[in-house]
């Protein structure tokens, strides 16, 4: 059995921040921003929209792609690191929200990676017969952990959501087959200082800022996800040119020019929505997704690599047939 994606949606909240109005508070400029990250503007939630809210916008339009409603819904994995509350998960308060029926349903937390690894741990219950109808959900809202005062931060970040469903099909157990046909996981726990939140429920009883040593992270995300993308393909048994779209997490263009110039990836098979939605961390891959069936690239039957590197460090990367 394979997990087969049969719909995508996606869900960006309505208000737009360019750079010129970051540029009203942090010393920054449009130009600046632009040249060092290819981001123009991001969405931001407003205050009474929670990151659930933003999810079940997504899902509603996954659910109807696929020709399913929430009453067919047993599996609920949602990508988060801004989770609506400590507890319960998002997943729970989307089923809730969305009136599912009790299934399953819960969290995973691999910040940017989170739906590279939600993908991974879903294809385990979908193709293993556990669920017959999955929502697979990548939601933040970033901004509420913006250091607004941090000009190396608060550029690069936005709010959105994005989902797919996926169900159980047979397969022939080669590559031709339709859905996830491989995956590759990482994480380097040593790498924290590097990219985290200074507050959490254990330590400081705060929400806490995202902090970022951005030249860092900039260097270990061109070869980590060289790595992933590496792994998953060689486990899938597909060669890097045959791949049909790359579908990266959406952090900055310069990350995205830098892989595909070590891997010789071929640069228009790399779908980027990074100048219209920066880094919606968990959120990037299936609105990059959406974006990219919605504008007729991307096929029914095309060979997708989906790759990503977040905080941890965790980076990985899912080989999947759509
Ligand atoms: N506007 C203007 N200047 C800024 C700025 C901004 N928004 N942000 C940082 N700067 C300044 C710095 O203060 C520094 O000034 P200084 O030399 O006077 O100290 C200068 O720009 C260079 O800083 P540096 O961090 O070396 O720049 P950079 O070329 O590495 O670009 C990032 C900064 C953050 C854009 C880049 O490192 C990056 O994108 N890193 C990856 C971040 C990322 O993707 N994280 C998420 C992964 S999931």
């Amino acid at each position: 059995m394979r997990s087969v994606v049969t719909g995508v949606g996606a869900f960006l909240p309505e208000h737009v921040v360019t750079n010129d109005d970051l540029a009203k508070i942090v010393e920054t400029s449009d130009e600046w921003i632009i040249e060092r990250t290819g981001i123009r503007q991001r969405h931001k939630a407003s205050d009474d929209q929670a990151v659930s809210d933003l999810a079940v916008e997504a899902c509603r339009k996954a659910l109807a792609d696929a020709g399913k409603t929430p009453a067919d819904v047993d599996l609920i994995i949602m990508a988060t690191t801004t989770a609506d509350l400590t507890f319960p998960a998002a997943a729970t308060i989307v089923q809730r929200k969305l009136g599912c029926p009790v299934g399953i349903a819960f969290d995973v937390q691999a910040v940017c990676s989170g739906f590279v690894y939600a993908m991974s741990v879903a294809d385990g219950f979908v193709a293993r017969g556990h669920a017959k109808c999955a929502l697979v959900i990548g939601a933040e809202t970033m901004s509420r952990l913006m250091d607004w005062t941090d000009r190396g931060t608060c550029v690069l970040f936005g709010d959105g959501a994005g989902a797919v469903v996926l169900e159980p099909q047979a397969g022939e157990g080669t590559k031709a087959d339709r859905g996830v046909l491989s995956f590759a996981l990482r994480a380097d726990g040593t790498k924290q200082d590097l990219l985290y939140v200074d507050g959490g429920v254990s330590t400081t009883g705060t929400v806490g800022k995202l902090r970022m040593l951005g030249n860092q992270v900039f260097r270990h995300a061109v070869v980590n996800i060289a790595e992933a993308i590496t792994m998953a393909a060689e486990k899938a048994d597909v060669t890097i040119p045959e791949v049909d779209w790359f579908i990266p997490h959406q952090a900055n263009q310069r990350i995205l020019e830098g892989v595909a110039r070590r891997l010789g990836l071929e640069e228009h098979k790399v779908i980027s929505t990074v100048a219209e939605h920066a880094n919606t961390s968990a959120a990037s891959i299936p609105l990059a997704l959406a974006h990219g069936i919605a504008d007729g690239r991307i096929k029914k039957g095309d060979l997708l690599l989906l790759e990503a590197m977040g905080g941890g460090l965790t980076w990985g990367a899912v080989v999947l047939r759509l």
